[in-house]
């Protein structure tokens, strides 16, 4: 994690030009823990530099498994086999990254070592009985601080296939039961209550494993093998999201974002922006690595209010910080429903973007599962991030339509997931300093 500091944001230019945004977050932390367990050695193009997948990779460092990396954003990873990890000697850090602890406690469970996951402050508050619970269904054993991390997970246990209906649409559980299947005896069987993204199911096939997926639903037998590949990894449209918002709401701003992932289970904010008046096109679609990529432009337009229908919520889970900016500068309100999960994010994060709008002169409504946004004209004003990587960008983004500055508080961990976001934004247009 970056050292905690403040950013100064303004009214900045129009955004112009050609933006190639970091790999994405997901793909990036399954790559290495596929890799790790492996047979045989792959290369990963397009690892994200950030904060959260490189504990991910000194994870598997720390048991054992040689990680080398010829270049920034590429990794070369000396699988040890399913069974091939080496009991660590202290505790596993997943600092912030709740991906990174929720998989490799699926991953662990099953290991013939003990082995302690633990995480920072936020990461230290953040739910993770459901993802014992089920585990333990499946014999594994894991002591937490009444579901919290740190998780203390026993070696030596036998696992058997668990047949699961997963009572919140996650894929870090979804993916963390996947990984613990590997493991287990007989067939583990997932069911979601809607579909979250398949990054786990596609390249557990991609590494030769036998598993069969649709949207919401995941089968795989325990006992095989993994296959060593390469991994190319897209660019993250978490990422990219600040960007089209941003080009969205400043005047006169068109802007092209390069070879984005665009799989369907991450890209519903286009769909609501869409719905809201977003000038967006999608271009050179093509594929890599197995997943659909394509450049994003985006063009200013005047954007209205909507009602964001409950279906687009998995899709966009990690997008609501910025589409509350979205919703704060367009016309009318904008209702958000359905989004509960929101809630125990890095942060809080219907409390903490309502708190920071507000700020800004912009009225909002809490509900438990959601929010009313009134749009209006964004005023300066200090804001805090409460350390949330995805609440600061999305401040930042709010400065660029404000009629003064916004100081953004605690930006520090803005570097777990698009290290350099300061510079691509002030390369694209953004007024944004470090304070
Ligand atoms: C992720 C799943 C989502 C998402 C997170 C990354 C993943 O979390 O919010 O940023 O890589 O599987 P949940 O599984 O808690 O919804």
């Amino acid at each position: 994690m970056e050292s905690t500091h403040d950013w100064i944001a303004g009214p900045g230019t129009p955004l112009h030009g050609c933006l190639t945004v970091p790999g994405d977050k997901s793909i990036s932390h399954r790559a290495v823990m596929l890799a790790a367990i492996a047979d045989g050695t792959s290369r990963i193009d397009g690892f994200l530099e950030g904060a959260d997948t490189r504990a991910t990779a000194a994870a598997f460092v720390a048991m054992g498994v040689r990680v080398e990396m010829p270049e920034p954003s590429v990794r070369i990873v000396h699988g040890v086999g399913i069974d091939g990890l080496k009991a660590p000697q202290s505790p596993l850090d997943c600092g912030n990254a709740g991906t990174a602890m929720r998989l490799l406690a699926g991953l662990l469970a099953g290991q013939s070592f003990d082995s302690t996951l633990a995480g920072d402050a936020s990461l230290s508050k953040r739910p993770m009985q459901r993802v014992i619970e089920p585990l333990h269904s499946m014999g594994a054993r894991i002591d937490s601080d009444q579901g919290l991390p740190p998780l203390r997970i026993t070696g030596g246990r036998s696992l058997k296939g668990i047949d699961y209906d997963l009572p919140v649409a996650s894929a870090q559980i979804k993916s963390a039961l996947l990984l613990a299947g590997l493991y287990a005896d007989g067939e583990t069987i997932i069911r979601e209550p809607s579909p979250t993204r398949d990054y786990t199911e596609r390249m557990l096939q991609a590494f030769g494993v036998d598993i069969v997926y649709a949207p919401g639903h995941a089968r795989l037998h325990g006992g095989q093998r993994l296959r060593a590949t390469d991994v190319v990894v897209p660019a993250d449209f978490s990422s990219a999201a600040f960007f089209i918002v941003a080009a969205s709401l400043v005047a006169r701003s068109d802007v092209r974002i390069t070879r984005v992932g665009m799989n369907p289970r991450r890209t519903g904010l286009l769909a609501v922006l869409q719905a809201m008046g977003a000038d967006i096109r999608i271009e050179n679609a093509s594929a890599e690595g197995g997943e659909p990529v394509a450049d994003i432009i985006v063009r200013h337009a005047p954007l209205h209010g909507i009602d964001v229908p409950a279906e687009h919520v998995a899709d966009m889970i990690d997008e609501f910080p910025v589409l509350f900016v979205a919703a704060a500068s367009a016309s009318g309100t904008t209702r958000i429903t359905g989004a509960a999960e929101l809630r125990v994010k890095e942060s809080d994060r219907i409390a903490t973007m309502a708190q920071g709008l507000r700020t800004l002169g912009i009225r909002v409504d809490e509900t438990p599962d959601g929010a009313t946004i009134h749009g209006g004209q964004l005023r300066g004003g200090r804001v805090d991030s409460h350390g949330d990587h995805r609440i600061a960008m999305a401040f930042a983004v709010a400065a660029q339509c404000a009629s003064g500055d916004v100081a953004v508080g605690d930006v520090g961990n803005v570097a777990t997931s698009l290290p350099g976001f300061a510079e691509l934004g002030a390369r694209a247009g953004f007024g944004l300093r470090s304070a």
